[in-house]
């Protein structure tokens, strides 16, 4: 248990440190960057682009979390898998942060160790809900990037087909988490995570 620990301690602190390496390009590999982007449209897309990344960043918290108690190697496997597509998420929010000259949201780590928390919380109460868990997560997170795509400047073609692809994906993660036996959770429940994602998204916009 102590070298588990050791290993998901050393996992966070790479994933925080260090530039995530994509394993897929980026799907806007193709298209050019807008020359017409004023600085402050691009200021603005740099900060949704930063909620986006800590969104990640929870969703990696959320995911080693609930692999962390899992001993079902249905769900393990379902997971891991996802998870890998969520790093590519990751690196390219990363790299188009970086392409606006913006910056990362200082709460990455305390949101990182939060949603570790949560994620292995849900995975000791039961499997039917921890999944029902991830649903709900990744159905939250596909409505607020269409959100941040009705919001976007249309002349940014890139960061609109980054968000476009990683909302389609969320969607394939809760699709999977229902199949895999997530149930429904209750609606007190969906409305407190709503209601934590929007504080979230609020503060990561600013800092
Ligand atoms: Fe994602
Ligand atoms: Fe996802």
């Amino acid at each position: 248990m102590i070298d588990r620990i050791l290993i998901e301690i050393d996992r966070g602190l790479k994933l925080l440190s260090t530039p995530t390496i994509q394993n897929r390009d980026r799907p806007d590999k193709d298209i050019l960057e807008s020359a017409s982007l004023s600085s402050s449209e691009k200021k603005i897309h740099s900060k949704y682009m930063r909620v986006n990344h800590s969104g990640e960043i929870c969703a990696q918290g959320l995911y080693r979390g609930q692999l962390f108690f899992n001993k079902n190697k249905n769900i393990k496997n379902k997971l891991t898998e996802a998870a890998l597509e969520e790093i590519d998420h990751l690196a390219w929010c990363d790299s188009r942060i970086n392409e606006l000259n913006g910056s990362k949201s200082k709460l990455n780590p305390i949101l990182y160790i939060s949603s570790f928390s949560i994620g292995a919380t849900a995975s000791i109460i039961d499997d039917k809900y921890n999944l029902g868990f991830l649903s709900e997560t990744e159905s939250q997170v596909a409505l607020h990037l269409e959100s941040h795509i009705k919001k976007l400047n249309p002349l940014d073609k890139k960061t609109l087909k980054i968000i476009q692809s990683m909302k389609e994906e969320e969607e394939g993660h809760k699709k999977s988490a229902v199949e895999m036996g997530g149930v429904e959770l209750p609606k007190i429940i969906k409305k407190m995570m709503s209601v934590a994602s929007k504080i979230m998204t609020s503060i990561t916009y600013k800092i």
